[in-house]
């Protein structure tokens, strides 16, 4: 069974991407690798330089097979925004919640079919050299709620609605959003690489 270290600090995105791959791959945490307090600053202007930021800090530190999530969330009205810049949107070191409130008041009075978004994820993966990176993205599309709906998940998953199913992902529950999340893509796409 392959083994690769994942480049993320993010406990939820880490569980979801174990769920995903995880029986046909050990998948290790940079915790379980032995990097436990290493800091990476995402400050690329694209998701892939985000997630080669990542892969790369820790394949220079641990020289294994890394694979490296940079996410996030892109709204039509506000010009793709918070785009590489969502999990800080309301600041520094802000909270889901926090971040779930700036955009509703973002987006406040804008009418439910003007609310279009998508999550990204661009899974960065090393698994020889550095010089070598390969880029893997998946894309979710829906709508941004005027409120919160359901309770799994994480970050924006209360608030983005995925019409197909009328329900936000929080609602849909973490096995079916497993079968239709920009994470889930990504990763189909890097698991159906390597066969
Ligand atoms: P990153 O850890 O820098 O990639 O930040 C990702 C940001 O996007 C965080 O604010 C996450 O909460 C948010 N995000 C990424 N994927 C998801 C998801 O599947 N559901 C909800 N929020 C997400």
């Amino acid at each position: 069974m392959k083994t690769f270290v994942l480049a993320s600090q993010n406990k939820h995105k880490a569980e979801e991407i174990k769920k995903i791959l995880g029986s046909n791959f050990e998948i290790k945490t940079m915790y379980e690798a032995g990097l436990s307090n290493f800091e990476i600053i995402e400050d690329g202007n694209t998701f892939e330089e985000n997630a080669a930021k990542k892969a790369v800090s820790v394949f220079n530190e641990i020289n294994m097979p890394v694979i490296a999530d940079d996410s996030g969330l892109c709204v039509e009205h506000l010009g793709g925004a918070p785009g590489v810049h969502t999990a800080r949107f309301a600041g520094e070191n802000a909270s889901d919640s926090e971040n779930i409130d700036k955009l509703l008041s973002e987006l406040k009075n804008v009418p439910f079919e003007k609310r279009a978004a998508k999550f990204v994820c661009v899974i960065a993966f090393i698994e020889n050299s550095a010089d070598n990176i390969k880029y893997f993205r998946g894309e979710c599309s829906g709508f941004i709620l005027d409120e919160r709906r359901g309770i799994s998940g994480f970050g924006y998953d209360p608030v983005f609605y995925y019409k197909e199913y009328e329900k936000t992902l929080a609602e849909l529950g973490e096995d079916v959003k497993n079968t239709i999340s920009h994470r889930y893509k990504a990763l189909k796409k890097f698991y159906d690489s390597l066969k």
